[in-house]
């Protein structure tokens, strides 16, 4: 090998290594930090851990033809800036169009929001009063998948 050759080897194997330890750093810190959400396969978990009783709860207000349009008005005043204005999910927050969304009873995903996944950025909202809480079940279910 030619002088110049081997330099371009070197110079080529230590930007690889480079790389290499990038990647493990970027893999390591979005386990561990909860950033960025969306690379993480355990992002709707939180849905798989309902107790049974709230799991069954059924929504009150199901056949109710208001409650997905007012859903949807309060979905983009409190979580459309972490979840996208179109809950296909944004920097802060995952999508909500997912069929882990669809799949979840309505009672599970009233429980994640009274909850929260504080531990993950996703605020707990018991503050809003039950109906609302409902109300929005209503819009995420309507969503559907893409
Ligand atoms: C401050 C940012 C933020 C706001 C505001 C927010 N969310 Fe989230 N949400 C998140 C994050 C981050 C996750 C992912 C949590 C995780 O990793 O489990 C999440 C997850 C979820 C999930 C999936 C549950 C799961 O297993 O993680 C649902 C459903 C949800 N959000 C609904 C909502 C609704 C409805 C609102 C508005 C009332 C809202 N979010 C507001 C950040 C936010």
């Amino acid at each position: 090998m030619k002088p110049s050759s081997l330099r371009f080897f070197l110079a080529a194997a230590s930007f690889a290594t480079l790389v290499a330890a990038w990647n493990t750093r970027s893999v390591a810190s979005a386990a561990n930090s909860g950033l960025p959400q969306w690379f993480r396969s355990d992002v709707y978990a939180e849905l798989g851990k309902a107790p049974d009783k709230d799991k069954h709860r059924a929504n009150p207000l199901e056949n109710d033809p208001q409650a997905v349009a007012a859903g949807q008005i309060l979905f983009q005043d409190r979580c459309s800036e972490c979840h996208g204005e179109d809950a296909k999910g944004a920097r802060k927050g995952p999508s909500l169009r997912a069929p882990e969304i669809q799949k979840a009873t309505p009672g599970a995903l009233f429980w994640v929001l009274t909850n929260g996944v504080v531990r993950r950025k996703m605020p707990s909202w018991s503050k809003l009063p039950e109906p609302q809480r409902w109300q929005l079940v209503r819009y995420l279910k309507s969503l559907g998948t893409d």
